[in-house]
């Protein structure tokens, strides 16, 4: 079923069933596109990417070719978890790029959020064209496309080449084998196709990662400290029960300090904001409110645990009118 759109009577992915048979159907129309030519894609370890390199693995094997781009603002652990999931437990041909230090010199000084968004989205096709430039013989790029992505790209809401912006000499033929499926319905093929449940259930993540929630200038201890942070939230949320129940939860480090005291000595350092919300859409959200004892909880953790730390916020605002995101 090489289909480019989805069949108006198609049947929603509910069951492992279901899955399974959409699972036989693209892995037949994969083999064919592709025949025994090489394929490229840009792993990002989100949902959607990684469960478009977990079928082209069983479809195609050693001529996928992944390349992990690790822009130094991704969470604690993810940049191990795609190693450990796809070069490791399922022996796929990943190309690693620790491009923190790029990033980061570039991002020097940037605090206009627009301009640091562009700068984090244009070093990334960069780093990857340079990878794509050293392999011989590539003649298909793999996104990891949605169906909403081409419905609001043809209402014109935003474009959706996800690795869009290649330079004009890199022309490959693209392979997107979940363009017709939803979010929940990707979600099911993941975890049939055999990957971690933390990997497919996990909740959204800007692509300009931990940059657009250490506002204004990126500095590596700030951008440090709200990556410990972040990894502390999501463990006690996992804790109490909240992983997979709250839509979106993160933390925030501004760029202001204030005085504290720890071990009776004086401090001057950041605050944290913690975020927790739920939504439908995203267009309008709701926050999440957290008991009180953890709540006690995270404070004592984040300020006695996180370097830099000496006050914990949370936010209490809806969207509209904050956004999700501080930049
Ligand atoms: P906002 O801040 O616009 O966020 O209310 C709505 C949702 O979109 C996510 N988000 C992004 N996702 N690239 C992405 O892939 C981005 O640049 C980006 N900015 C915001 C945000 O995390 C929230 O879920």
């Amino acid at each position: 079923m090489a289909t480019d759109r989805r069949p108006e009577n198609m049947e929603r992915i509910t069951t492992a069933e279901l899955a399974d048979a959409f699972i036989e159907e693209q892995l037949t129309a994969l083999k064919q596109q592709i025949g025994d030519k090489k394929v490229l894609l840009a792993l990002s370890g989100g949902v959607d990417s990684s469960v478009v390199a977990a079928m082209l693995i069983k479809a195609v094997d050693d001529q996928l070719v992944c390349v992990h781009v690790n822009h130094g603002l991704l969470r604690k652990g993810e940049p191990e978890q795609v190693i450990e999931v796809f070069r490791n437990q399922m022996k796929a041909n990943l190309v690693y790029v620790d491009a923190t230090d790029r990033f980061l010199d570039k991002l020097a000084g940037v605090t206009d959020p627009e301009q640091k968004r562009k700068i984090i989205g244009g070093e990334f096709i960069e780093v990857f064209a340079e990878e794509a430039r050293k392999l011989d013989g590539i003649e298909f790029l793999a996104q990891g496309t949605i169906w909403p992505d081409i419905l609001e790209s043809e209402n014109g809401i935003k474009a959706h080449h996800n690795a869009g912006g290649l330079p004009e000499d890199m022309k490959f033929e693209l392979v997107e084998p979940v363009k017709i499926l939803f979010k929940d319905e990707v979600r099911i093929v993941g975890e049939r196709l055999g990957l971690p449940a933390n990997m497919v259930y996990r909740q959204p993540f800007p692509g300009p990662g931990l940059g657009v929630r250490c506002p204004g200038a990126i500095t590596r201890d700030r951008l440090e400290a709200v990556r410990e942070a972040d990894a502390i939230l999501r463990e006690e949320f996992a804790k109490n029960g909240l992983e997979g129940k709250v839509w979106q939860y993160f933390t925030v480090v501004p760029d202001f300090k204030s005085t504290g005291i720890k071990d009776g000595k004086r401090t001057f350092e950041w605050p944290c904001i913690i975020r927790a919300i739920n939504t439908t859409d995203v267009m309008e959200v709701t926050v999440e409110h957290l008991s009180n004892e953890l709540i006690d909880h995270l404070v004592k953790r984040i300020t006695s645990e996180v370097h830099g730390i000496n006050r914990v916020l949370f936010d209490y605002t809806p969207k509209p009118p904050a956004t999700v995101e501080y930049e």
